[in-house]
């Protein structure tokens, strides 16, 4: 049975095990500083946040989540990261995740969650046409 709840001190080891490979799997490193700062974040809960799923009290899947204004509407929610550990894939874990993201946001009068992923990425996007609406938007930045 899968659960979806708030990550837990006793969290903390599997969590950072996870997000470290959903950051290498878009080939990215992230400073030890980094991991750490992120965890304080989702710990206070208050402008950053998190969600894990487990399976027989196994941390198998995490995502990261926030909310920020919008010119145009009500608050939105930005769901950043999204990570299912390989062996429990295809059971339904990250449509759990993405779930449990969009109660979360309703109960707090969002106007919508919307998250990006790589163009390439067929494996997520298989999931995402099923459960949200791709706008056509595409992503362009500048690194500062
Ligand atoms: C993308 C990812 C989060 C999906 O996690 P998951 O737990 O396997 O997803 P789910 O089991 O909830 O997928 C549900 C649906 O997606 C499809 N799907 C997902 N993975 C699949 C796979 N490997 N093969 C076939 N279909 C798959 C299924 O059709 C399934 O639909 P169904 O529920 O109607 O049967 C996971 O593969 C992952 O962490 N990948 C690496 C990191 C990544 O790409 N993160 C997202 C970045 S934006």
């Amino acid at each position: 049975m899968i659960t979806i709840g708030k990550l837990a001190p006793g969290d903390r080891a599997a969590w950072e095990t996870l997000f470290r490979a959903y950051i290498a799997f878009y080939k990215r490193m992230l400073t030890q500083e980094m991991y750490d700062r992120a965890w304080r974040l989702f710990q206070d809960d208050r402008h950053m946040h998190a969600l894990g799923a487990k399976i027989d009290g196994r941390l198998v899947g995490i995502t990261h989540f926030f909310i920020h204004p919008s010119t145009s509407s009500a608050d939105v929610c930005y769901l950043q990261d999204l990570f299912t550990a390989e062996g429990i894939r295809g059971q339904g874990v990250a449509r759990q995740l993405i779930a449990a993201v969009c109660d979360w946001a309703k109960a707090r009068e969002c106007a919508r969650v919307y998250w990006m992923t790589h163009e390439s990425n067929a494996t997520a996007r298989r999931l995402y046409d099923k459960v949200g609406e791709n706008r056509g938007f595409i992503r362009y930045q500048i690194e500062l």
